[in-house]
Parts: C-alpha cells; sequence; structure tokens
C-alpha cells in the first residue's frame, strides 16, 4: 500500500493565485501563468469544483484543469460536505492531472449553506477533520491535499481548533483567508489571525487577505511567520503584482486582448460572455497605468459596444487582432 502521508507541496515560489470563481479558469490562469517565472508566481488554484451527492468525472476535472501546462503547479479546488463523494472526486481530479487537491472551508455562499459546505463547515471543526482525511485517503501520497479556511463564521475564537482539525485530518498546507465568513470581503483583514494559525499547527500556513501590492506579499511573511501568501483580488487589478514589474499601458491592454482571445477561440465564449468577463477584470483594474483617471475607468465600465472597448485596447495595444465575431 502506497504512503498516505502528504507529498512535498510543489509550489515554485511563496507567492500563490487565490481561486476565484468566476475568474480563475484555465484562460485566465493561463494568461497570468505565460507571464511568469515559476520564481515570481509559485501557483494557482482552479475555481472551486462542487461536489455534492455524486462525485465528479474525470473529464470534468480535466476541463478545469485545462490543456496547458507551466512550471508552477495548479490545485484543483473542492468543495462538498459528504465525505465520498468528495474523496471520490479528489482521485478523480489527480487522476486528471492535479498535482494537488484544496478543500474549501471559506465560501460565504448561499449555495454552499444550501449544502453545508464552504464556510458553513467551519462551526463543525470534527467534519473539516473527516472531509480532510476522506480526501487524504483517497490522494493515497500521490499528492498532497491542502485546506482553505477563514476565522470563523461570526467571530475568530475558534480559528486555532479549525487550523487543527485541518491539520489533524491530514492537510499538507492550511491557508487562512483572515476574515470571518460575516466579513466577507470587507477591508478589514486582521493578519494578526493569519500568525495565529501559523503557531496553532506544524503544518505550512498560507496567509490570504487584503495583500494589496508586490511589497505586501513578503510583508505578510515577516509580520506573521506564514509561508506562502496568495493574492486574490489585487491580482485581478494588477496580474503582475508576483514579480512587482511594472508594466506599460501596451503590455496591460494586450493581456486583456490575450483573456479575451482565449475566451473566444478555446472556451467558444460569445462577445456579450466575453465583453462581461474583461469588464468584471476591468472594475478592478489598476496595471499599466491604462486608466489616465478613475472617470475613464467608469466610461468603460458603463460601455455598452463591444466594438468600442476592443477598439480602444488594440489601439492602446499598439496592434489589431482581436475580432470577435458576432455570430460566434
Ligand atoms: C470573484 C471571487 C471569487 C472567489 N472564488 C473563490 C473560490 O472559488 N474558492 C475559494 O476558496 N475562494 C474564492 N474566493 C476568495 C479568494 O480566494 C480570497 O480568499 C479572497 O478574495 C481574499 O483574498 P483577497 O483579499 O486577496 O482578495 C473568491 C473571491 C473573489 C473576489
Amino acid at each position: 500500500m502506497r504512503d498516505q502521508m502528504p507529498t512535498a507541496l510543489p509550489f515554485t515560489s511563496p507567492w500563490l493565485l487565490a481561486p476565484m470563481e468566476g475568474v480563475t479558469e484555465p484562460c485566465f490562469r493561463d494568461v497570468v501563468l505565460e507571464r511568469h517565472e515559476p520564481h515570481d508566481l509559485g501557483g494557482a488554484y482552479t475555481e472551486f469544483v462542487r461536489v455534492s451527492g455524486t462525485p465528479i468525472p474525470q473529464w470534468k476535472m480535466t476541463e478545469h484543469l485545462g490543456p496547458r501546462r507551466f512550471g508552477q503547479p495548479v490545485g484543483l479546488q473542492l468543495m462538498g460536505s459528504e465525505p465520498g463523494p468528495l474523496a471520490a472526486s479528489a482521485d478523480a481530479a489527480i487522476r486528471a492531472g492535479a498535482p494537488l487537491v484544496d478543500i474549501n472551508f471559506g465560501c460565504p455562499s448561499k449555495g454552499a449553506d444550501k449544502d453545508c459546505a464552504g464556510s458553513a463547515m467551519l462551526d463543525y471543526p470534527d467534519r473539516i477533520e473527516t472531509l480532510v482525511r476522506a480526501c487524504v485517503a483517497a490522494a493515497c501520497g500521490r499528492v498532497p491535499v491542502t485546506a482553505k479556511i477563514r476565522s470563523g463564521i461570526r467571530e475568530d475564537a475558534g480559528l486555532e481548533e479549525i487550523a487543527r482539525a485541518a491539520e489533524s485530518g491530514g492537510a499538507a498546507m492550511i491557508t487562512v483567508h483572515c476574515r470571518t465568513k460575516e466579513e466577507r470581503y470587507r477591508d478589514c483583514a486582521d493578519w494578526s489571525r493569519v500568525a495565529r494559525a501559523v503557531a496553532a499547527v506544524k503544518v505550512p500556513v498560507c496567509g490570504n487577505g487584503s495583500v494589496e501590492t508586490h511589497a505586501d506579499l513578503e510583508r505578510m511573511r515577516r509580520e506573521t511567520g506564514c509561508k506562502y501568501t496568495m493574492v486574490g483580488r489585487a491580482a485581478l487589478g494588477n496580474p503582475w503584482i508576483f514579480s512587482g514589474r511594472q508594466v506599460t499601458a501596451a503590455e496591460a491592454a494586450r493581456f486583456l486582448l490575450d483573456y479575451a482571445e482565449a475566451l473566444r477561440d478555446r472556451r467558444s465564449f460569445h462577445e456579450n460572455g466575453i465583453f462581461g468577463r474583461i469588464k468584471k477584470l476591468l472594475s478592478f483594474w489598476t496595471a499599466g497605468g491604462l486608466f489616465a483617471s478613475a472617470a475613464v475607468k467608469d466610461r468603460w465600465l458603463r460601455e455598452k459596444e463591444p466594438e468600442r472597448l476592443w477598439a480602444w485596447l488594440q489601439e492602446q495595444a499598439g496592434s489589431g487582432t482581436l475580432h470577435v465575431s458576432k455570430s460566434r
């Protein structure tokens, strides 16, 4: 029988791209990953894959992982509440090639609540332990299993117990999104909670919550003792946050055009779907001084005609290659 201890974490640097539903699907991840050396960005995660009732088949996991591979690992994140289907899905993810599997104990959505999954689990550390243990047993030493938690539901008093439960289940790393469920995504990220988790467990902790700049990546490690730092929304505004490279407006526009083209060519998104995804990203966007002012940004967020946005981005990028046909 294979060793059931978690294998070594495969990250190539301490800086990780957070799982983000509706964003970190393969097209977005690839345009980020292809712009980073493994020593700048150490790894990424898929959006969460919800497991309710029946296990997710291997072909679906293959879709979430996408066809391209880079120097950095992309972990497959699962969210569910039943050990059997979750463990079978973890096995399917590994067979599909996932180099690590993560379990989501942080999603605050109503859907997660309904299934008693995601952050709804935070009041039940024993169930967190059981779910992690089931996935670690299914992984059977092939890849590490990690867990992503929040600091609690309403308050943070149970943080240490939650982190220890994930560790007891066999998690090889615990990512701590330092807000509580009730704090959602508010500007109140308290990094001392990451430090408390670091003190509570022996496995590496990945700190997460309001890392806004490249300098914050190292600052979070220094101030909390966490081994890894994960970036969510700031990477949507500046995908180069991991390397700290200052890009030009042309590079910023090229990123957005490459992402749009990938959604069209690889995922057959219709023009309105692409427009929606690009505008969502633009709402966070800060890189490359693409917008001369908040008013200019606001003007593009209110734009109704995709063609006008593509033309403007092509002009910024200095070349015209995107032609999103309405018939697709
Ligand atoms: C649009 C969006 C989607 C998210 N989807 C997920 C998800 O699928 N899985 C997960 O564990 N966290 C998800 N999160 C939470 C992020 O991974 C991260 O924990 C959170 O944004 C805090 O980090 P930040 O302050 O750097 O943004 C999502 C966040 C955002 C903004």
